[in-house]
């Protein structure tokens, strides 16, 4: 029996109130990929940037190679050989690949050798089969390749134990699979690996071992071969049991619930990203109000730009867009944020939060000037709080105290945050970019039935995802976009899995 790496031993750690470590015990062995599971704010990342030197623990002792471990600093668990890709990215996006990777990494001559640190890239990318290309701009980069060059940066530190924090929750399922595969190599390799997902068949399928976190403790831990989603469900949200069969039915059932006018059309769109190039080309689609319509396709492929142009945060370049029979397609957000047009943004740190602010002050963000939070210019602060107070107990919110910046709340806390407030008053419509990504099953679970309630209020919703089970669960149809174009739309009940599959790789089907 080979002896672990790595042990973790009585970690505690409470933030005020909030116990987030509570005797946890982890023990990691050499060759081994290690998931850490557990629902939204179970205490996941804080147990790994204690081990990072981010968080000092109150008590409990690190081993690493069979001696006591000071870690203090994240410098510190670097020159131990513990390194972290944290779940958004630390690149420099303005560097190429190689100047990240050799960014902090030592090595003084850093302008000085391109030559010598692309090929050092170039080596260690191919033993790993890491596609990066080290001449290549961060910024232009795709989310999977950042991933690649936040590994390869990793790698060659020197890192003998990997973390990572939710790496599949932004790649798509090719991505993920090639990740996994990546990280076996290394795995076997002798190094070890800990991955924080809350995908449980990924877990299943490509760890060795699964610990579960729940409220701050250990709650299970078992080898992969061993576990079910029963037994992962069951350590995971406790005896709170979730039927899927259920949830698909009604999602079928109340088709009468869908208006027969549509509430928004799109004409002929067309748009460009951020870096001026064409992101979407000639989108004509209908939305009727009761209506949950998926959006499916690859990430990247135009979902945003889709999602923002009905937000009215990026303007069309072509075509038009209409909203209960109003030409809306140069209406700005603010407006259509007044007609009703709710948005979930794909980036909610960026987009949603400002992290520095508590939750009151979150939730009025949008909507200061409205009469319910303000009257002859003063902010009515005890309504601001009580809708907080009834956010957290509708969703579930876990945090440690409302007037705390939100910074300090775990990033599913966050994500459920701001999706109450978007979703709250009757919007007429919802745009919902990839909504519940990031979030434990019951979570995810009450995130949809909520917008399953508001579809049945009569709301149309839009649902990015690209998680094709998600879509068939849970939609009525499917709209399917390939580099920009729309590849056609479906009943759900009228396609399959392949079909969907082959319109997101560029096959075209007629519209429904
Ligand atoms: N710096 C901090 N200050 C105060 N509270 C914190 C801080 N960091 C984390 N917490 C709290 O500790 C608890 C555990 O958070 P943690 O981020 O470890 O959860 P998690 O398991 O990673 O969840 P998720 O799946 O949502 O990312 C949460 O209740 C969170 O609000
Ligand atoms: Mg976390």
């Amino acid at each position: 029996m080979k002896e672990p790496v790595l042990q973790m031993k009585h970690i505690f750690k409470t933030f005020g109130l909030i116990k987030a470590n509570q005797d946890v015990s982890l023990s990691v062995y050499p060759g081994e990929i290690h998931a850490l599971l557990g629902e939204n704010g179970a205490g996941k990342s804080t147990l790994m940037n204690i081990l990072m030197g981010i968080y000092r623990p109150d008590s409990g002792e690190i081993w690493y190679k069979g001696k006591p471990a000071d870690i203090h600093t994240p410098k510190d668990a670097v020159e131990l050989g513990i390194g972290m890709v944290h779940q958004h990215f630390r690149l420099i996006p303005t560097l190429t690949v190689a100047e990240n990777v050799f960014l902090n990494s030592g090595k003084k001559t850093f302008f000085l050798h391109h030559d010598e640190m692309q090929k050092e890239i170039r080596e260690c990318s191919e033993q790993y089969n890491l596609q990066v290309t080290p001449e290549a701009l961060v910024w232009q980069l795709s989310v999977g390749e950042q991933q690649r060059v936040e590994i390869v940066k990793l790698l060659h530190q020197g890192t003998e134990i990997l973390i990572l924090d939710e790496p599949s929750a932004v790649l798509t399922p090719q991505e993920a699979q090639n990740m996994f595969d990546t990280l076996r190599k290394m795995a076997d390799n002798g190094k070890a690996v800990i991955v924080i997902s809350h995908k449980m068949n990924e877990v299943m399928h490509n760890a060795d071992r699964i610990t579960v976190l729940k409220g701050g403790m250990v709650e299970d831990t078992m080898l992969a071969s061993e576990a079910t989603i029963e037994r992962l469900t069951k350590a995971v949200v406790g005896d709170r049991t979730l039927s899927e069969q259920q949830k698909d039915d009604s999602a079928k059932e109340g088709r009468e619930r869908i208006g027969t006018e549509p509430l928004y059309i799109m004409k002929q769109v067309s748009a460009k990203n951020d870096r001026g190039l064409p992101a979407l080309k000639q989108i004509s689609l209908e939305i009727y109000p009761g209506e949950i319509f998926g959006i499916a396709g690859v990430a990247g492929n135009g979902q945003r730009e889709l999602s923002e142009v009905m937000a009215g945060l990026r303007p069309v370049t072509d075509g038009s867009c209409f909203l209960d029979g109003n030409d809306v397609t140069k209406a700005s957000a603010k407006q259509l944020i007044k007609e009703g047009v709710a948005f979930v943004p794909e980036d909610r740190r960026q987009m949603g939060l400002v992290l520095d602010l508590p939750m009151p002050l979150n939730i009025i963000l949008k909507s200061y000037h409205s009469e319910r939070y303000s009257r002859h210019g003063i902010l009515r602060t005890p309504v601001m709080w009580a809708d907080a107070a009834n956010y957290v107990d509708k969703y579930d919110i876990k945090h440690g105290g409302l007037e705390l910046p939100v910074a300090l709340m775990s990033g599913g806390n966050q994500q459920k945050l701001l999706f109450a407030r978007e979703v709250s008053g009757k919007p007429r419509m919802i745009v919902a970019t990839y909504p519940v990504r990031g979030l434990d099953i019951g979570a995810a679970e009450s995130i949809r039935s909520i917008l399953r309630e508001q579809s049945e209020a009569g709301a149309a919703v839009v649902f990015i995802s690209e998680e094709l089970e998600d879509i068939f669960g849970f939609c009525d149809r499917v709209g399917v976009l390939c580099d920009g174009e729309l590849m056609g739309i479906r009943r759900v009940e009228e396609t399959d899995f392949q079909e969907i599959g082959r319109m997101m790789s560029g096959e075209r089907g007629d519209a429904v």
